[in-house]
């Protein structure tokens, strides 16, 4: 759908080569562009609108907040706004998550939790100023200003930018059971394998050096819906309690996975959490860091401060979209619907796609699905970068089928490796399944011919 550029656009596309197509409005899961076309919204953005478009009930609440305050800086003043939200987002942690910081997306997030970890270390009765290295793992994503592109694994993103990178980051392998399982192997195998690779990452860099390991609860986008093993992500955690550091959960969510926090189906809680995309639901800018208790403490013993601040943290308009999109997910219980639509969608994916022969690999967990496409099923071996397949199955999926599909790349190796994620609102129904299922699939042939039966 992407057309040459006629006439010269002021705004920097992502290519300066081709410009978008237009969307003039929206309304549940569909965009509508300026040319009369309709477009099934499969993956609500960057998997953010999660409750759809043009939901009234938030844009009420926004036009009600720009009556009483539109702005106000957070580090003097605090608004019920800003207090609602948060209140609501601690107390579906059971109390656990005891402080919220708001800021503008996931990325700025990660930086609040970066700093915050580190300042952790300075504020214990006896402090550990010497900590200042994070573990995080090869193939993440975590934003891409420098601190948490330092932090991401994501090879084609950091490249150009290496230089400018910290030095203080080290990365280890995903739980990537497809690709990273070796044969034979058991999960818990598998699990044991990764933790000690984690401690062995500690032991290299110094365990007394590090502040934090940092993951995915669920690897979104970059690796397409992957699920980390059972037990995985507790067994994390007790490399991060025997050495002092800090376990930290990057989810973009808020419900996708069929919790509301992904971490509540992994019997693990994090000393800090990051949320964005499903927080707003694209109705306004957001991300949030969420604070355990015990952290917290720390803090209310030390300085008592959090040194950090950004001009529009805390912003009130966001929160009230941010507040009212997360009583709309309770109200209408999405979270369940994500649950139960997510095996249904699952499903179709598999029964439609599970056989084609370029199809290595279809998971997901909630409304959060990854169809991996690969050269050989029966090697894995992916597709070179350069054939572009997954931006292929994307721009035939927007220009030949109506339907917005996320192109990922680099899941094999952080250069090759095409994966189609599919995350849709929350409250999709069957038919909608149905249908993303169908037009996903037929992008998906569009580009790689008709299944034939595969050496599999
Ligand atoms: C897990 C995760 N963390 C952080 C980010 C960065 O969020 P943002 O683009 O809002 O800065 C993303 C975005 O895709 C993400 O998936």
């Amino acid at each position: 759908m992407e057309t040459p550029v006629t006439k010269p656009s002021s705004v920097l596309y992502a290519s300066l080569a081709a410009s978008p197509p237009r969307i003039e409005s929206a309304d549940g899961n569909y965009l509508f562009t300026d040319d009369g076309a309709s477009i099934f919204d499969a993956s609500g953005g960057a998997a953010v609108a999660c409750i759809g478009h043009n939901n009234s009930r938030v844009k009420r609440a926004v036009a009600n907040q720009l009556d009483k305050i539109s702005y106000c800086f957070s580090p003097w003043f605090s608004t019920s706004a800003y207090e609602n939200l948060a209140q609501y987002l601690t107390a579906s942690t059971n109390g656990e998550m005891e402080k919220v910081f708001v800021v503008g997306s996931g990325a700025e997030a990660v930086e609040a939790a970066l700093k915050m970890a580190r300042q952790y270390y300075l504020e214990l009765p006896e402090p550990q100023p010497q900590r200042c290295r994070f573990i995080a793992r090869d193939r993440s994503y975590h934003g891409n200003t420098l601190g948490s592109l330092s932090l991401s694994g994501h090879k084609a993103r950091r490249t150009p930018f290496e230089p400018l990178l910290s030095q203080q980051f080290s990365h280890v392998s995903p739980c990537y059971a497809y690709r990273g399982k070796k044969q034979g192997e058991g999960d818990d195998q598998y699990t044991s394998r990764l933790a000690q690779e984690l401690e062995d990452e500690f032991q290299r860099v110094g365990p007394s050096k590090v502040c934090g390991f940092v993951a995915e609860t669920v690897a979104g986008l970059t690796l397409g819906g992957v699920a980390a093993t059972p037990g995985y992500l507790k067994a994390m955690k007790e490399v991060c309690d025997r050495h002092g550091a800090l376990f930290i959960l990057d989810e973009a969510g808020m419900g996708r996975t069929g919790t509301l926090h992904a971490w509540e189906q992994e019997g693990v809680v994090p000393h800090l959490q990051t949320v964005a995309k499903g927080l707003g639901a694209g109705y306004a800018a957001i991300g949030a860091l969420m604070v355990h208790k015990d952290v917290v403490d720390v803090f209310s013993k030390g300085s008592k401060a959090f040194v950090h601040f950004q001009t529009y943290h805390g912003h009130p308009l966001a929160c009230a979209a941010a507040y009212e999109v997360q009583q709309v997910i309770k109200d209408e219980d999405l979270v369940s619907n994500c649950h139960k639509m997510g095996e249904y969608l699952g499903r179709l994916l598999s029964k439609r796609l599970g056989s084609h022969h370029n199809v290595g690999d279809v998971r997901g967990r909630g409304l959060l699905w990854g169809v991996e496409l690969v050269k050989d099923k029966a090697t894995k071996t992916p597709f070179p970068a350069q054939d572009k397949i997954a931006p292929a199955i994307h721009a035939a999926g927007l220009s030949k089928f109506s339907i917005s599909l996320i192109p990922g790349g680099g899941v094999a190796d952080g250069t090759h490796g095409d994966v189609m994620v599919i995350t849709p609102a929350y409250n999709i129904n069957e038919a909608d399944a149905q249908l993303i299922v169908e037009k996903a699939a037929l992008a998906i042939e569009h580009v790689l011919g008709p299944a034939r039966p595969s050496r599999l």
